[in-house]
């Protein structure tokens, strides 16, 4: 059978799964931990599965027609990914850069052709920050509104069902079937909540008594905390000081079963560690992820456990930040 594919849509997931033996035994660890290297994605990230799942979906309902400009407000890798996607389905795409995001996000943006813009393009963005603040819903309102004006389409990855779907359908049945099913605990992030919730959901369908557990960056760790040492992109935090779970997604859809909370300075801590001890390098949000499965991997009840862990990207756009310096 030919292995020449015709499309990067063709190339999304089915990304490895890969035991951490020598972080595993420097550490003392009492569990397995797994990683899935999400940067295997043909635009570097687990944002690709969503990305395309969204544009596919808009296709086949038909709100997306060949050659109609796409719009979306993204901090990075899902701008990153639907650059890719858009660029090999012959879409337009305009990007609106949510603030502190790496450089390096933004040059990979326009290497595949994008038009990147900044928050405060969005129209009326002066008037809405001045009333309300930096208040997403409102500025995403504001794009939505421009973008039915202009006849584009308009992603809205937080609120869009193809995206926890991708992770239901792609990411959850890829974990189980590489473990035979034999997973306890998985560990995520949340940026829009569209891994944790899809992957969140199909795990506890289909594997008796899993734990998921949800990890969130500390409040000085968020990416447009100004001159932070070490901050963690493209993530938020999802359990507010009043309790409400913040992702939109989360909210709907899912309820995680433990949260751990990891500073940006950590995570970069185990960034660095783990490159030398087992040769992989990780994004700062991967880093987060990794941070908290040590701790749980060195809890006594989790001895000889399989913990699984979403590393969404790799190390490549955060050369930038003090991340590896
Ligand atoms: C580096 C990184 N990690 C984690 C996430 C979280 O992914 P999700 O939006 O599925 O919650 C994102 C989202 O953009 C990201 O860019």
């Amino acid at each position: 059978m030919s292995k020449i594919y015709t499309s990067i849509s063709q190339l999304v997931g089915h990304t490895p799964l890969l035991e951490l033996v020598n972080f595993e035994s420097n550490n003392d660890l009492k569990a397995k931990i797994l990683g899935k290297l999400e940067s295997f994605n043909p635009s570097g990230s687990v944002k690709d599965r969503a990305a395309l799942s969204m544009l596919e979906g808009a296709e086949a309902s038909g709100e997306l027609k060949p050659g109609q400009t796409v719009i979306e407000t993204t901090s990075g890798n899902t701008g990153i990914a639907l650059a890719a996607f858009c660029a090999a389905k012959k879409h337009p795409l305009i990007i609106f850069m949510e603030p502190g995001c790496t450089p390096e996000r933004i040059q990979i943006m326009k290497a595949y052709g994008a038009d990147v813009r900044g928050i405060n393009d969005i129209p009326h963005a002066a008037e809405i920050i001045k009333e309300f603040g930096f208040a997403p819903v409102k500025l995403m309102e504001s794009v939505a509104n421009y973008a039915k004006e202009q006849g584009y389409y308009y992603v809205a990855q937080l609120f869009n069902e193809n995206n926890p779907i991708a992770h239901y359908k792609t990411t959850g049945p890829e974990l189980v079937e590489d473990t035979d099913g034999k997973i306890d605990i998985a560990v995520m992030l949340a940026g829009t909540a569209g891994t944790l919730a899809g992957v969140g959901t199909y795990l506890k369908d289909h594997v008796d008594g899993v734990k998921i557990v949800a990890v969130q960056p500390t409040p000085d760790s968020l990416s447009y905390v100004p001159d932070a040492p070490a901050t963690i992109d493209g993530v938020v935090i999802v359990e507010k000081e009043d309790g409400v779970t913040h992702p939109f997604i989360v909210r709907r859809n899912f309820k995680y079963d433990e949260m751990i909370n990891v500073s940006g300075v950590d995570a970069y801590e185990t960034a660095r560690e783990v490159a030398k001890s087992d040769g992989v390098f990780l994004g700062a949000s991967a880093a987060a992820a990794l941070t908290a499965a040590k701790q749980l991997a060195l809890r006594s009840e989790n001895e000889g456990k399989n913990i699984v862990v979403i590393f969404p990207d790799d190390g490549m756009k955060y050369l930038s930040t003090n991340m590896y310096k």
